[in-house]
C-alpha cells in the first residue's frame, strides 16, 4: 500500500463512513468475541468498535497503514497488538482465534482464495468470521460494469479489485455463511460464517 494512498485513505472514506459503513462496522464488531483475529486492519477504522473481546490481533502488510493506525489503538477501550504481516500466511497456529475480522480488505488481497483457508485455519471450531465486503453485483449491467472499470480502479485504489466475486470464493472455500446482508444494491455485503 503506498505512503500516498495510506495517507489520503480516511479522508476519502469518510463521506461513507460518517454514514451507513459506521452503522454497518459497529454492528459487525460487536458480534466479535474472545480472542480476534483481524486481517488488513488498515488506518485501525475498526478499532473503536471492540468492546467486550478479550484481545485484538490485527495483521497489515503496510507499514504506513500500521502507522496511521497508533492513533485508534491508542484511544481503544480493548487491547490491540498491531503486526505486520500478510493474509495468505497468517503466523499463527490452527485453531487460535474465536473470531476472525476482515473489513474491505478481502478486495485488495492478491490471493484471496489463500487468504480465506488461512482465516478458516486459524479459526477456532465453532468460531465466527465477520466479514463486510463490497462484492460483484449480481445485476448483469452493473456487474459488467464493474468488470470495465476495474483496470482503471485497480490503478487509483492501489490494487483494489472492484469486480472480485467474495461471496462465490466464500462459497467455493466450503465456509458455512450462516448471515448475509446486503446494502447499496448488492455492492456491498456483510456475512458471518461460522466454521
Ligand atoms: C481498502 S483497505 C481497508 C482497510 C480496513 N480494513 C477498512 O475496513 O477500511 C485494504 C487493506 O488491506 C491491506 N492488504 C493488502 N494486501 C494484504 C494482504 N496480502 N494481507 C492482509 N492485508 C492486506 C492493505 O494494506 C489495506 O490496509
Amino acid at each position: 500500500m503506498s505512503k500516498t494512498f495510506s495517507k489520503w485513505y480516511d479522508f476519502f472514506m469518510s463521506p461513507l463512513e460518517k454514514g451507513t459503513f459506521k452503522t454497518i462496522r459497529k454492528n459487525l464488531i460487536q458480534r466479535a468475541e474472545g480472542s480476534v483475529l483481524e486481517i488488513g486492519s488498515g488506518t485501525g477504522i475498526n478499532f473503536p468498535y471492540y468492546k467486550s473481546v478479550t484481545k485484538v490481533t490485527a495483521i497489515e502488510p503496510s507499514q504506513f497503514m500500521i502507522e496511521k493506525s497508533i492513533k485508534r489503538k491508542a484511544i481503544s477501550s480493548v487491547q490491540i497488538e498491531v503486526q505486520k504481516g500478510s493474509a495468505e500466511m497468517l503466523p499463527y497456529p490452527d485453531n487460535s482465534f474465536d473470531t476472525v475480522v476482515v473489513t474491505l480488505a478481502l478486495c485488495t488481497i492478491p490471493d484471496p482464495k489463500l487468504a480465506l483457508k488461512e482465516m478458516a485455519r486459524v479459526c477456532k471450531p465453532g468460531g465466527k468470521i465477520l466479514l463486510f465486503e463490497h462484492v460483484k453485483m449480481s445485476s448483469p449491467f452493473l456487474g459488467t460494469l464493474q468488470d470495465w472499470l476495474t483496470p482503471f480502479w485497480k490503478k487509483i485504489c492501489d490494487g483494489c479489485c472492484l469486480n472480485r466475486d467474495t461471496v462465490q470464493l466464500v462459497i467455493a472455500n466450503d465456509m458455512k455463511i450462516i448471515r448475509k446482508t446486503s446494502f447499496f444494491n448488492g455492492l456491498f455485503v456483510e456475512l458471518e460464517i461460522r466454521k
